[in-house]
C-alpha cells in the first residue's frame, strides 16, 4: 500500500472533498449527467444539492448565454464551490433546501441533482419541487448509487468500518446507497409528474492511488468525518491504517491493480422532462 506522500491532508472536509474526491469519483458522474440533460447554450440551469460545484461548472460550460445556479444546504461546501468557480458571477452558488427551492416556478430549462437524492428527508417533495421550478419541456437529470453490493470498494470499506468501528459507523455511507432498482427512482420521477421518464444503470471505474488514500479521503472529506472528529489526530490516523488494513484483507486482488485501488462504482441515472404544470 503506498503512503500519502503527494496528498496534501491540510483543510478543511469540503476543501478536501473538492481536491480529491471531486477528481477521482463525482467529476465522472458530473461528465455523464451533464452530458444527458444537454443544456442548451442560452438555458438557465439549476443544480440541486450542488456541493463545491463540479455539475454547475460543467453545465456553464454548455449554457454559456444563460444562467446556472447551484443549489446545496451546506455553507461549507458552498463556499468552496464560490472559491473553485471563481468571482467572475458565471454561477450563482445560494444556500437552501432541496426541499423548498427559493425560485419561481418554471424558473429553469434544466435541473440537475446529482448524488444527493439519497440524502433527502422528502425525496417525493425534493422532485416536486424540481418540476415546479422547471419550464414547460424543461429536462431534470438525477442521479443516485445503487445497491452498495454493486461497487465493490464501498461495501469492503462499509464492512471493515463495521468490524474497526462498530455497526453503527457505516450507517451514512450506506445510506449513500439506499435505492435499491431503478424502478424506485423510475416511480418517484413519475409519481413527481416527470413526463418521458428513463432510468439508465451507469457505471463509472473509480481508482485511487491507494486503499489507504481512499479510506482516508472517506472519513476526512465527507460527512463520515464525524465519527472520527473528536478525535487527536494520532488517534484518527491510526484508526484511518486500521480501515485500511481491514479493506485490504477483504478486497478481491482485481481491485489491488498495480498497487491502485480501482473498482468499479454503479449508479442509477434518471432523466425525464416538465411536460406541463
Ligand atoms: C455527495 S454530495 C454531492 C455533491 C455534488 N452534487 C457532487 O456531485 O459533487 C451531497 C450533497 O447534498 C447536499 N444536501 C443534502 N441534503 C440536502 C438538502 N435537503 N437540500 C440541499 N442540499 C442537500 C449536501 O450538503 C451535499 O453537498
Amino acid at each position: 500500500m503506498s503512503g500519502l506522500s503527494h496528498w496534501q491532508l491540510d483543510g478543511s472536509a469540503p476543501e478536501l472533498y473538492e481536491r480529491y474526491l471531486v477528481p477521482a469519483i463525482t467529476a465522472k458522474w458530473a461528465a455523464d449527467l451533464v452530458e444527458r440533460a444537454a443544456p442548451r447554450p442560452d438555458d438557465k440551469v439549476l443544480d440541486v444539492a450542488c456541493g463545491t460545484g463540479i455539475v454547475a461548472r460543467l453545465a456553464s460550460q454548455r449554457a454559456r448565454s444563460g444562467r446556472v445556479t447551484g443549489l446545496d444546504l451546506n455553507s461549507g461546501m458552498l463556499a468552496v464551490a464560490r472559491k473553485v468557480s471563481g468571482n467572475g458571477g458565471a454561477i450563482e452558488f445560494i444556500e437552501g433546501s432541496a426541499l423548498d427551492l427559493p425560485f419561481a416556478s418554471g424558473a429553469f430549462e434544466v435541473v440537475l441533482c446529482q448524488l444527493g437524492l439519497q440524502f433527502f428527508p422528502d425525496r417525493r417533495k425534493a422532485l416536486r419541487e424540481m418540476r415546479r421550478v422547471l419550464s414547460p419541456g424543461g429536462r431534470v437529470a438525477v442521479s443516485v448509487y445503487s445497491p452498495i453490493e454493486k461497487t465493490p470498494g464501498a461495501h469492503a470499506f462499509v464492512d471493515a468500518l463495521d468490524r474497526v468501528l462498530g455497526s453503527e459507523a457505516s450507517k451514512i455511507k450506506r445510506g449513500e446507497h439506499s435505492f435499491r432498482t431503478p424502478r424506485e427512482l423510475e416511480e418517484l420521477l413519475r409519481d413527481a409528474g416527470f413526463a418521458g421518464v428513463k432510468v439508465n444503470t451507469v457505471v463509472q471505474r473509480i481508482a485511487f492511488p491507494s486503499v489507504l488514500d481512499y479510506v482516508r479521503f472517506q472519513l476526512l472529506a465527507t460527512p463520515m468525518a464525524a465519527l472520527l472528529a473528536d478525535r487527536p489526530d494520532s488517534e484518527r490516523q491510526a484508526v484511518i491504517r486500521e480501515v485500511a488494513s481491514e479493506v485490504t484483507d477483504l478486497s478481491a486482488a482485481a481491485m489491488l491493480e498495480g498497487g491502485t485501488f480501482s473498482f468499479p462504482q454503479e449508479g442509477y441515472v434518471g432523466t425525464a422532462s416538465a411536460a406541463s404544470h
